[in-house]
């Protein structure tokens, strides 16, 4: 029996569509996820929670039977509501994050079919995790210069996200509540750098600046923001130079991301509606479908190991519309 506390708890709205019952079987999937996840629920949450999850592991068993180029799997967002993630792990509005004339010029001549920098070296810090913040653009641009520092240096050492949610503010981001990693980089400059994460770590809020200009370990001496909607140009800069920041449109799918390449013929591809960055660090093509190779910043648990997989060249879900990398002082 479905216990009535949980029909009170849904306190559907008249008109609204029916109560989700969830089987005995997707109750006992949902206690094995809870342990796994580590999660703890007093009798109240739990049963809010439980048809959250159960509508979310449906959704995905409906996705994976069907033909679709990525799958999907449960992950610790399975018993969250699309607006509940989007409330703790994106932007909430539109981020000034269009260069219509960009800085990079690209080369002339063919770039290769395949690059991944995590092949090429030690170029790429392991997958970090933002938590609860909206901060995925100091992940970006963390990952992007420990990276492009890795590449001129041979020396790769994880920068602090920290300091970027304390200290940039002054340049149009906004800690928890966003902001871009090209304005990042500008910060960076600006202060003549940035300290290791190990003696500013992460705390996944927002704090006071405690920056400390002898603990520098890395630079930038310049800022390149790639020319709006030029993926082209984005494929070059990550062939001829390091792995590259850009921000793209999260949508209810995207969550449940597990493999393959994603593509969404609904999100938006433009400027003011990206909500999240990351980090591509190569391209590649599957079954004739190109794709670009990205680092996320919600843990080694989400999708492949904590990467993703998006489908290249058509500025899929706004991909090409905020690109851009640091040149690392050195
Ligand atoms: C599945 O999708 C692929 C590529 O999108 C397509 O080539 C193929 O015909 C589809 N198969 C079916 C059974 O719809
Ligand atoms: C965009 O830029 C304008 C002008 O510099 C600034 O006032 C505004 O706060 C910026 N928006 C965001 C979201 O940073
Ligand atoms: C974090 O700080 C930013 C800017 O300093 C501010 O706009 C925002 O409201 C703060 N967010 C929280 C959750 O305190
Ligand atoms: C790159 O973008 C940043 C912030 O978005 C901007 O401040 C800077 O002027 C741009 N740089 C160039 C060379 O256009």
């Amino acid at each position: 029996m479905f216990p009535g506390l949980c029909l009170f708890l849904l306190g559907l709205l008249p008109g609204t569509s029916s109560v989700l019952e969830p089987t005995a079987q997707e109750e006992s999937e949902f206690k094995l996820w809870l342990l796994q996840n580590n999660k703890k629920y007093n009798l109240q949450e739990y049963y809010h929670r439980l048809p959250i999850f159960v509508e979310n592991k449906r959704k995905i068993f409906r996705h994976n039977a069907g033909n679709s180029s990525f799958q999907m799997g449960l992950n610790q967002f399975s018993d969250l509501s699309f607006m509940e993630f989007k409330k703790q792990y994106l932007w909430h509005e539109p981020q000034n994050c269009s260069a219509t004339k960009g800085n990079f010029f690209a080369a002339l001549g063919a770039s290769p079919d395949f690059v991944d920098w995590r092949k090429k070296g030690k170029y790429v810090t392991p997958v970090k995790n933002q938590g609860p913040c909206g901060s995925c653009w100091t992940f970006s641009t963390t990952g992007c210069l420990e990276s492009a520092v890795a590449i001129a240096t041979g020396q790769l050492l994880p920068l602090s996200e920290q300091q970027l949610v304390d200290c940039a503010q002054a340049f149009n981001n906004h800690g928890c509540n966003g902001g871009l990693p090209s304005q990042a980089f500008e910060y960076i400059k600006y202060n003549k750098g940035i300290m290791s994460e190990t003696i500013y770590p992460y705390i996944a809020q927002n704090g006071t600046c405690q920056f400390q200009p002898d603990k520098v370990v890395a630079d930038v001496k310049e800022v390149v923001n790639i020319t709006i909607y030029d993926e082209i140009s984005m494929e070059q800069a990550v062939a001829t130079r390091n792995p590259i920041s850009f921000a793209f449109e999260v949508t209810e799918d995207f969550l449940n991301y597990r493999s393959g390449v994603y593509t969404n013929p609904k999100c938006h591809s433009t400027p003011d509606k990206v909500n999240h960055a990351v980090l591509a660090v190569g391209y590649a093509q599957e079954n004739g479908k190109p794709y670009w190779i990205v680092k996320n910043s919600w843990g080694m648990e989400w999708g492949m190991d904590g990467y993703f997989h998006i489908e290249r060249g058509k500025n899929m879900c706004g991909l090409a519309a905020c690109a851009s990398f640091p040149i690392p002082e050195v």
